[in-house]
């Protein structure tokens, strides 16, 4: 143990007191995966990369299966091919092992299947009832995961439901279970989220759905919460009463790529607001939670989204700025503007930048503060929470020293570079100039970052994500109430934006830090967005 001692830039250093990899203390259980559209791109992205990783690390259960199954004409050899492939040129995946690959690769299978038709199930329900044959019946546990067009999920849940492939069943602890992933977005606006949520529920019960946010599934997003409940020395500050402000910033240097068509119905309040941002938002401010169960980390987090404050056609434009790319620069080479990508409407006016500045009525956070703001093609790919502490009540070091003082600031850099810091002030060494009578004061961080420490990079969110669905653990995932809670925050919004779409919207410069309107914002409230 204590292997995980590196030298910090600068001089110190932080002590892993244990650095071996976190493993679960028990093994998942055993079960067939089936992954609904097999061959599309979360699948050969994040789905078969995290599988790969999760067999690399020795995680995946004994008797582990994935059943692939999607409309395209192939079989279990050219579906292993194309799994292939996308392992190779993951980067998530890490390095290839063939061993791992060639173990991992026999238990791949594929049926083709229509799934939005009823008839499409018998092929699958058969394919599934011979490769569970050997198994004794209560190891034969299914793991439905919908990666498909959100469309479809309505669709692929009734015949899952009506096939008899995954029956409602309410206790959580019956063998074999039935469990069903449902992807992001879950609804579009928060009358699609409930009437979505009120047809799952009807069919299937709330212990056998995963509605996943991947953010939840990042280490360092995990990490918040033990950071503020497994430590004594933060939570006292961790009120109105110590912090001044908090920035959330999700900023991807990516465009819409190939999603286009996605994109313009959803824009970036839908894509990254409604989920991850609030998310980041929910677990900065929650209260401890009673203890760490599913239900009871999901209460605390339900209850700061419903202290958000409303957002109201008064209060919007002072309160949220919207703006959408153009042309510009990303890693010296010239980009597209939004407008310009595939798929993507000539005059459209769907936002691929928000900021907003939002107000929680709790006794915690009355009058602090939370600034958030996300977007694509924007400076650098950074997300992070900064929680700005409030300055001294008096500063006594001369007026040019007060002047570059900075408030302490804590910073938890969610990806990459993954880890946090505080900054703080310190008296530059050196005697006191009798010319300049004013201490020199400089800013410093202290520094912890996870790969320095712990000499291991953080786990991919879906790697985490899949083997918590296989152990039965819901914390990382969304509960109904949860989602239909977020929805009412940006939905007004939302709602507002799509009223006013005529109006001129902002641009920013792809390769930039977003629009001028979003400093303004800011600025008004007399601060100022970091520079990550
Ligand atoms: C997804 C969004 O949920 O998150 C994408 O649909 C976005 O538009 C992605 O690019 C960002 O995830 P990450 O893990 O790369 O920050």
């Amino acid at each position: 143990m204590g292997t995980g001692e590196n030298p910090k830039p600068g001089g110190g250093v932080f002590t892993a007191r244990d650095a071996a990899r976190a493993k679960p203390s028990r093994e998942a259980d055993p079960c067939t995966m089936i992954i609904c559209g097999a061959l599309g791109d979360l699948s050969r992205r994040k789905l078969m990369p995290a599988i790969y990783r999760l067999a690399v690390d020795g995680l995946l259960p004994a008797s582990f299966r994935v059943l692939g199954a999607a409309r395209e004409d192939h079989d279990d050899a050219t579906f292993r091919a194309a799994m292939r492939e996308a392992v190779i040129g993951s980067e998530e995946a890490g390095a290839f092992d063939l061993d791992v690959w060639t173990g991992l690769s026999d238990r791949l299978f594929y049926q083709r299947a229509d799934l939005t038709d009823p008839a499409g199930y018998t092929a699958v329900a058969e394919r599934l009832a011979a490769l569970e044959a050997p198994l004794e019946r209560k190891l034969a546990n299914r793991l439905f995961y919908l990666a498909v067009p959100p469309v479809i999920f309505e669709s692929i849940v009734r015949n899952l439901s009506s096939s008899g492939l995954a029956p409602k069943l309410e206790d959580p602890a019956l063998r074999p279970w039935r469990r069903v992933v449902i992807e992001k977005p879950f609804g579009t606006s928060l009358a699609t989220a409930q009437a979505l949520n009120t047809f799952v529920l009807g069919v299937l019960a709330e212990p056998q759905l995963y509605r996943i946010d991947h953010y939840l599934g990042k280490d360092t997003v995990q990490n918040l919460i033990v950071f503020r409940f497994a430590n004594s020395i933060f939570e006292p500050l961790w009120n109105r009463g110590h912090v001044a402000q908090v920035q959330i910033t999700v900023a991807e240097t990516v465009g819409v790529e190939t999603r286009g068509k996605y994109y313009e119905g959803a824009g970036v309040l839908r894509d990254m607001f409604q989920n991850h941002l609030l998310q980041l938002l929910a677990l900065t401010a929650m209260e401890p939670p009673v203890t760490m169960s599913a239900d009871a980390v999901r209460d605390e987090k339900v209850k700061v989204l419903r202290s958000i404050r409303w957002l109201t056609p008064q209060t919007i434009p002072g309160a949220a700025v919207r703006a959408q790319y153009k042309a510009g620069e990303n890693g010296g080479a010239g980009v597209a503007g939004y407008r310009d990508e595939p798929d993507v409407a000539a005059g459209s006016t769907m936002p691929t930048y928000a900021a907003l500045r939002l107000s929680l009525d709790s006794w915690r956070w009355k009058d602090v503060p939370f600034y958030l703001r996300s977007g694509k093609r924007l400076a650098k790919r950074v997300s992070e929470i900064a929680v700005q502490f409030r300055a001294p009540p008096l500063l006594m070091f001369g007026h040019k020293t007060r002047q570059r003082m900075e408030p302490n600031t804590l910073v938890i850099r969610v990806q990459p570079n993954e880890g946090m810091s505080l900054s703080f002030e310190v008296k530059r060494p050196g005697a006191k100039c009798a010319l300049t009578p004013e201490i020199e004061v400089s800013g410093v961080d202290m520094d912890f970052g996870y790969e320095r420490t712990f000499g291991a990079s953080v786990s991919p969110a879906y790697e985490t994500l899949l083997l918590d669905v296989m152990l039965g653990e819901q914390t990382l995932f969304t509960r109904s109430d949860e989602v239909e809670a977020a929805w009412r925050v940006v939905d007004p919004l939302i709602a507002y934006w799509e009223s006013h779409a005529r109006a001129r919207i902002p641009t920013y410069a792809a390769g930039s830090w977003g629009p001028r309107e979003a400093d303004a914002l800011l600025e008004a409230d007399g601060v100022q967005w970091r520079t990550p």
